[in-house]
């Protein structure tokens, strides 16, 4: 499918989803939306594909948020369905039995930020800047970010950083629990590539089963958590992933995962 807001890059098994509208700074309107919930679903069953990098065109932002020009004439029922698709990209991404990695290359404000945390984890540039300005604007983040935000660093964090709409640096960021690694803004796609290649080479079915098991596992309690780890570890055993990876330790030579 071809996009008008996004590029697609595939080399072994590892695509890298570019958000790439530079000249309103990646902003996410209505149509980017519309294309990302299309982008993760051809993603998730291409074969080709086994984890997705996205990242941002240009060497400014990741994504500067939602497009407030589009949303300056929203009523508030068009808001309201605005926030619901935004979510519906950041629920497409935590149930694609694909992982997503974050590269964030520059700002990631707003439904910019929103969406790198609806990632599977974030990697970002050392000139990377974080926020969600959404109180500036009389709003607040609306695309999951009060949810996935406070669930991932605590609420008095997020409580702080969305109170305020002040932005931070990569490195509070990182020290914060929202990205696991700072590069330089050159090696950041190399180092993002590099760990989707990490994980590209493992058994793909166990990484979608522990994708699933932490997604859906952190809306439980403990224990429903614990046992729904034990099913989906049970389920594996039924795959020839788990008997060539096995077998594979046993005969001392490298796994050949087939997916299955
Ligand atoms: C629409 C945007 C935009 C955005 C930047 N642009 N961010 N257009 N929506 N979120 C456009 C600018 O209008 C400008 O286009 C071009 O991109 C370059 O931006 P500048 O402002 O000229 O760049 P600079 O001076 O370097 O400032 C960078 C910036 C600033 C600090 C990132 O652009 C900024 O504050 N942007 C808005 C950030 C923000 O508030 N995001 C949260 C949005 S609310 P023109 O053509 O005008 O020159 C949100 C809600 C999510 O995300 C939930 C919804 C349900």
């Amino acid at each position: 499918m071809e996009f008008k807001n996004l590029l697609i890059e595939t080399a072994d098994g590892v695509a890298t989803l570019t958000v790439n509208r530079p000249q309103a700074l990646n902003a996410l309107n209505s149509e980017v939306l519309t294309e990302l919930a299309s982008a993760f679903y051809q993603l998730e069953y291409d074969p080709a594909v086994r984890v997705v990098v996205l990242t941002g065109a240009g060497d400014k932002a990741f994504v500067a948020g939602a497009d407030i020009k589009e949303m300056a004439a929203m009523s508030s029922f068009e808001g309201h369905q605005f926030a619901l698709k935004g979510q519906h990209c950041m629920m497409a991404m935590e149930k694609m039995k694909t992982p997503v990695i974050a590269a964030v290359n520059g700002f990631a404000l707003g439904g910019g930020l929103e969406l790198a945390l609806g990632c599977d984890f974030i990697y970002a540039s050392e000139k990377a800047k974080l926020g969600f300005p959404e109180v500036t604007l009389g709003i607040i983040p609306g695309f999951g970010g009060t949810q996935n935000l406070a669930r991932l660093i605590g609420k008095s964090r997020a409580n702080e950083l969305i109170f305020t709409g002040r932005m931070i640096t990569a490195d509070k960021a990182q020290a914060w629990g929202i990205v696991n690694e700072v590069f330089a803004p050159e090696e950041l796609l190399v180092k993002a590539r590099e760990t989707a290649a990490a994980i590209a080479s493992v058994g793909p079915l166990g990484v979608t089963y522990a994708k699933n098991a932490i997604a859906n596992g952190l809306n439980m309690g403990k224990e429903d958590g614990f046992r729904y780890e034990a099913s989906l570890f049970g389920v594996l055993f039924a795959t020839a992933d788990q008997k060539e990876g096995m077998g594979a330790f046993v005969e001392k030579r490298k796994a050949a995962f087939a997916g299955r």
